[in-house]
């Protein structure tokens, strides 16, 4: 088989700059396939009408919501809230054919593969809490007094569940799960909206931020899943590192006020397998 695995997050379609981005993404090849890894924008009919364009576009299109997804913002109609807005925009990607963190994972059986593609929904504990914060509370305590809050305090609510933490603790263990039960014999590609480990969060200009980053209970979870490769977003901090030698790939376009710093028309495309021309 040929093509190659796309990656992208972060697209952040509200910007009319951003939107003219997304609209020229084009596969190479009939047989590619595009992760979106979280934060394609606020509103439900943007969100839907992103992923429609880009599933009419490449062969298959795999989706983790980001927290922007999340927020029942004041310019949004779907006045959903928490766990029930995710479950609709689960159902809104089944009725376009695209793939979500609650579907049966996909094999990539293209160049590189087969590698089992884990889309994951794990959200964040407090837990990456800035220097001198033993708790959740001193953590949020400094980001307040830092004026470097998080709008998911104000947007993104967690119902049914009493806190975040609790909703992703719940994730967490539904996600341990499933990866535990995913063929031994075939590596993973794990994405998350945000990083499965703390160190990408230690060039933040704003330590503060990292509490709302990710959870220490994925420390280890690139070497336990077998990961080839990890895909994740939400830093707006596009690059490759390495951890324990597996590859990590923070895959975002961010904001216009970021992307034009590196140059006029960003590729928000990153190749995670495949080769070009192939
Ligand atoms: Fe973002
Ligand atoms: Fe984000």
């Amino acid at each position: 088989m040929t093509g190659s695995l796309f990656a992208t997050s972060d697209l952040h379609v509200a910007y009319p700059d951003n939107r003219r981005i997304v609209d020229r993404i084009e596969p190479e090849s009939a047989d590619d396939w595009l992760i979106v890894a979280g934060d394609v924008g606020e509103r439900f009919a943007d969100i839907e009408a992103t992923l429609r364009l880009l599933r009419s576009r490449f062969a298959q299109v795999i989706w983790a919501p980001g927290n922007h997804e999340l927020w029942t913002h004041t310019a949004d109609p779907v006045r959903l809230r928490g766990e029930h807005r995710y479950r609709e925009l689960v159902r809104m990607c089944r009725d376009i054919g695209v793939l979500t963190p609650e579907d049966d994972y996909a094999v990539w059986h293209g160049p590189g593969g087969p590698v089992t593609i884990a889309p994951l929904f794990l959200l964040y504990d407090y837990t990456f809490r800035p220097p001198g914060a033993a708790t959740k509370e001193e953590a949020l305590r400094q980001a307040y007094a830092t004026g470097v809050v998080c709008t998911d305090e104000m947007l993104l609510h967690p119902d049914p569940y009493p806190d975040r933490e609790s909703w992703c603790h719940a994730r967490v263990a539904e996600s341990e799960r499933r990866l535990a039960a995913t063929d031994p014999a075939l590596p993973t590609l794990l994405v998350n909206h945000w990083p499965l480990v703390r160190q990408p969060t230690e060039v933040l200009w704003y330590p503060e931020f990292a509490q709302w980053c990710g959870t220490v209970l994925t420390a280890d979870w690139h070497v336990r899943f077998r990961a080839a490769a990890v895909v994740y977003g939400h830093l707006h901090i596009p690059r490759t590192t390495h951890y324990d030698g597996v590859r990590f790939e923070e895959v975002s376009l961010g904001y216009p006020r970021e992307w034009s710093k590196r140059g006029p028309a960003p590729n928000p495309l990153r190749r995670i397998f495949g080769a070009p021309g192939q």
